[in-house]
């Protein structure tokens, strides 16, 4: 059985309530840091621990932390990214849902840490039946006195609310959510400054996703040392992965990093293969916007190499496969689906989602979905094919935010390795047309 540092006790009846939470070693990370440790010493034990952002780029948490700026008289803020909307990621709604104080506990320690009294959950607007679970769980956490005035004594004082999102996926993006988050049109901002100079309402702010935040809580009880002794040398310890698309038990899994992949979709532990004995065709490691991978590139059948579940394995640094583990949303195809189709989707949701304010992103994701709408109706031609990758190149690194490289890379990955399906579209118009050529479900169940 793969180790458990956050998922657990997420069987435990009740667990979702202080006093069962409690019961089971719950809230001992704030007595240990509000007793013991000094904020440094947190910020310290973070840095070594080697955690990497869970949102999806992997910045290290500790080195973030490390570049608050802390000039005198001005207010810090730390807020949890919790708008979690990328297609095929679901791990946080999961965490939040089942365990409302694990993540309430990284928050304390977390802002603690970071010197902030104010803190904010910027959850998700589809997400309010969880924003009231938080809600619940925040009211127990201020009556047992670990939220509120001189937590347990220590004369650290924090209060925490929960935010609902502006209902846009990017009110994900860290400087659109602050915009969001003081009354605005989710729109990101120009960087520098960084949020971490100039963030909520001007002052000094760090924002780290719900997972990143509740690794908090085992890496200060644990210490630093041992965890990182889990995982790999580059991604230490375990991570959430939401798993969807044609699997026999897709579902919300904690797994030791460095686990391969085809361990992961085939174990008895994890996803137990693909449903109705088909092949898999392809597979997207870390959420709509990551390249997808063909599937010889990430099993070892033919390549006799073991495909990581890692940031370094699943990058350029490593097996150079070219995508990421990104925010974990694993989404598997088998050997029945149009990638074609399925990116053609993808390019709708980016297109919807942009903000609209940087030109080669509000212009560009509207051209590519027309494009592969053409395409996927058999109206498309080999140029568009072309024309697909022209745009890209357009898009990619010429936009505010990274919105615009999350809508390109995936098209450019398509047309890289399915180039052949993106010609038989062209190339058989008809049959394109009448082939039960299915958008992939979304089938998550939660285990
Ligand atoms: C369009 C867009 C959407 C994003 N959505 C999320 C999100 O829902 N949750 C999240 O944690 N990070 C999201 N991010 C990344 C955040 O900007 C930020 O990097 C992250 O919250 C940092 O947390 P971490 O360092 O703990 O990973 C998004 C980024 C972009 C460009």
């Amino acid at each position: 059985m793969g180790r458990k540092l956050l998922l657990e006790h997420i069987d435990v009846p009740g667990i979702e309530t202080f006093d069962v939470w409690r019961k089971h070693g719950g809230y001992l990370s704030v007595e240990k840091a509000l007793k013991n440790m000094s904020p440094d010493d947190v910020v310290n034990e973070v840095k070594n621990s080697g955690l990497r952002g869970r949102g999806g780029a992997g910045f290290p948490t500790g080195m973030k932390w490390s570049f608050l700026a802390k000039p005198e008289g001005v207010p810090r803020y730390l807020l949890c990214n919790a708008d979690e909307s990328e297609p095929g990621t679901f791990k946080d709604r999961y965490l939040m849902e089942k365990l409302p104080h694990l993540l309430i506990e990284g928050m304390i320690v977390s802002s603690y840490a970071l010197g902030a009294n104010l803190s904010y959950i910027y959850i998700r607007g589809e997400y309010m039946w969880i924003l009231e679970i938080l809600e619940k769980a925040i009211a127990e956490a201020y009556a047992k006195g670990f939220l509120g005035k001189n937590i347990l004594g220590s004369g650290f004082d924090l209060d925490l609310r929960v935010a609902p999102g502006g209902g846009a996926y990017i009110c994900g993006e860290e400087t659109a959510l602050i915009e969001s988050l003081e009354g605005k049109r989710g729109n990101p901002r120009m960087k520098p400054p960084f949020p971490a100079v100039k963030g909520l309402w001007g002052c000094p702010t760090v924002v780290n996703n719900v997972e990143s935040l509740a690794t908090v809580v085992p890496i200060i009880n644990m210490g630093a040392d041992e965890y990182v002794k889990i995982g790999t040398e580059k991604s230490a310890g375990t991570k959430l992965i939401s798993a969807c698309g044609n699997l026999v038990r897709p579902g919300v899994y904690e797994i030791e990093m460095g686990i391969s992949v085809e361990e992961f979709i085939y174990g008895d532990e994890w996803c137990r293969g693909i449903a109705n004995n088909k092949q898999i065709k392809a597979l997207i490691p870390g959420g709509s916007s990551v390249p997808i991978l063909p599937a010889h590139l990430i099993t070892k059948l033919a390549t006799g190499e073991d495909r990581l579940m890692s940031y370094e394995s699943l990058s350029e640094g490593g097996f150079a496969t070219g995508s990421m583990l990104g925010s974990g949303g694993f989404i598997v195809f088998d050997e029945d689906q149009s990638v074609v189709r399925n990116t053609w989707n993808f390019a709708r949701f980016y297109a919807h989602e942009s903000c609209g304010q940087c030109s080669p992103c509000r212009e560009g994701t509207g051209w590519m979905q027309r494009v592969l709408h053409r395409i996927v109706n058999g109206q498309g031609n080999m140029r568009d094919i072309d024309l697909l990758a022209d745009i890209n190149k357009k898009i990619e690194g010429n936009t505010i935010c990274p919105l615009g490289d999350a809508a390109a890379w995936p098209v450019a990955a398509a047309i890289r390795h399915f180039r052949e399906e993106f010609e038989w579209y062209v190339n058989h118009p008809e049959e394109a047309l009448k082939r039960n050529y299915g958008m992939l479900k979304n089938t998550p169940t939660t285990v």
